[in-house]
């Protein structure tokens, strides 16, 4: 380093830190053994905090896919302040409203365990409360359309010169190309990222899948995105940018089709029942109906009840090892040496008989009849569980992925918890918050604004919106 630059540091490190820097969460100081990692912890599992403590995060997303990643950091302990407009906040509070006055389950079940403050982030003061808030936090994840980030004023550059640690984390809807400017929801995300063009009926047209493969898929993929910054941080000791384009998280889950696409130079694909039934194959992965995607076969069958109920269907794979138990539990034995159904390759061309044989088998029991005895025999089958059948199932709410939690206006309702189980990091799951909860207590706590400075920002228009007064924002 130059003498000059040096000295220069010399007395920046002289400096008092500003009280501002003194605000953040004191690290344990917890003893180093001479690998660099602190000595085993011998709290009991559980009771040595939990996994992101210490990791604040200025939220700045909205709708799905950034929420959807927020909400999971802060299931593993990280503090999540979500800034939304004045006024009405992020748009879901009031999207498919289900019970009047109060936040949508599209909003509470996706913004949980997180706190709110509102900022016009394109009012001055607004902008000067944003930079504080850069100051302290360690990740911004966002989910703004293309640009808007930069239109507020929060450039890359901006926010590295304010906090060169800070992580800078977005969900776009395409990567750098020709699409880059397009806004992207979930529908649009799966249909370019290849899964519509794969997914439905060979006959019918393409089709989206329930699954927020789009939204929740690619909030996922940042998560990891940020905790990987986040330790390349402990090393380089500075932030990064971590993007994560939704065309780009639904291929990455869609691979199997892009591996199929690549499979067909070489020929057709033999474990798609089209191949069974002589259909030809085009020149992009088909649509593969109910079609295992593996090597085994697979289709989805009818149970008793299936006339009225419209889940009452069983997902069975014919797997090659079980074949043998297959036959004696749907009364054909004599298909275990039936040189047509004997080995995996000359049953491919009779699939589609073969699943109407076991359908009639399982049309006499109900799925978890069936299940039950498949289990027995190591047969691999699933349930078409649905949404009421999981929302009531025990064991999901006995393992926390799904929680009841109680919200202020809506009452009790039913979220998602943390689908990752860590063993030393119990999952924060509470209740979302409501318009601008928090506000007074971030400026103060986290930002060290004083009475009479939050006097002065309440004044100024920057928090509230135009036509409310202060006190209204948390209604
Ligand atoms: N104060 C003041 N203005 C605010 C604000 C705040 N606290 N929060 C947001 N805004 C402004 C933004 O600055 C932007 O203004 P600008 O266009 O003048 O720059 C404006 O609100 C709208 O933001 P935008 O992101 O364009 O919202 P939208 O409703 O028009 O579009 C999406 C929504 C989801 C289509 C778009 O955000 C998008 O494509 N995001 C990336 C992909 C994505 O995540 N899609 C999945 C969503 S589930």
């Amino acid at each position: 380093m130059p003498t000059k630059a040096r000295k220069k540091s010399k007395a920046a490190a002289k400096k008092p830190a500003k009280k501002i820097v003194k605000l953040r969460a004191k690290r344990p100081a917890a003893a180093v053994a001479k690998d660099g990692l602190p000595r085993p912890s011998t709290k009991p599992w559980g009771g040595a905090g939990r996994a992101l403590d210490g990791v604040r995060i200025l939220d700045f997303t909205h709708v799905q896919s950034g929420p959807t990643c927020t909400q999971l950091l802060a299931y593993m302990g990280a503090e999540v302040i979500k800034v939304e407009r004045p006024g009405g906040g992020d748009v879901t509070r009031g999207q498919l409203r289900d019970v009047k006055g109060a936040d949508s389950l599209y909003f509470t079940m996706l913004n949980g365990s997180k706190r709110s403050i509102t900022i016009d982030s394109k009012h001055p003061k607004g902008k000067e409360i944003l930079d504080r808030l850069v100051q302290q936090c360690d990740v911004l994840v966002e989910n703004f359309a293309p640009g808007a980030l930069d239109r507020m004023g929060l450039t890359f550059e901006h926010i590295h010169k304010l906090n060169p640690r800070m992580i800078v984390a977005s969900v776009k809807g395409f990567g750098p190309g020709p699409y880059e400017d397009c806004k992207v929801y979930e529908n649009v995300a799966q249909c370019a990222g290849g899964a519509a063009s794969t997914t439905g009926f060979r006959d019918g047209p393409p089709l989206v899948t329930g699954a927020q493969i789009g939204d929740t898929g690619t909030g996922l993929h940042l998560g990891l995105g940020i905790v990987a910054a986040l330790y390349q941080r402990v090393r380089t000791g500075r932030g990064q940018r971590v993007l994560c384009a939704m065309q780009d998280g639904v291929l990455n889950l869609a691979r199997v089709k892009l591996r199929d696409q690549q499979r067909l130079k070489h020929g057709p694909l033999t474990e798609y029942s089209q191949y069974g039934e002589g259909v030809p194959f085009g020149a992009a992965t088909p649509r593969a109906g109910n079609d295992s995607g593996g090597g085994q076969p697979g289709w989805i069958l009818k149970c008793k009840g299936w006339e009225n109920d419209p889940d009452a269907y069983v997902y069975f794979i014919t797997q090659a090892p079980v074949w043998g138990a297959i036959c004696d539990l749907i009364g054909k034995p004599q298909w275990k040496t039936d040189p047509d159904y004997a080995t995996p390759p000359v049953r491919l061309p009779r699939l589609r008989g073969i699943f109407d044989t076991i359908e009639q088998w399982t049309m006499t029991m109900t799925k978890f009849e069936v299940m039950e005895i498949c289990n027995k025999h190591d047969v691999p089958v699933g349930p078409i569980l649905s949404m009421k059948e999981i929302a009531e199932e025990k064991s999901l709410r006995s393992t926390g992925t799904v929680v009841e939690v109680d919200h202020p206006t809506r009452g009790k309702y039913l979220t998602v918890g943390n689908p990752i189980k860590l063993s030393d990091s119990p999952p924060d799951v509470r209740r979302s918050p409501l318009l601008g909860e928090h506000t007074d207590e971030i400026l103060r706590k986290v930002l060290a604004y004083s009475d009479k400075d939050i006097a002065a920002i309440k004044s100024s228009g920057a928090i509230t919106a135009p036509d409310k007064p202060a006190k209204a924002e948390a209604a």
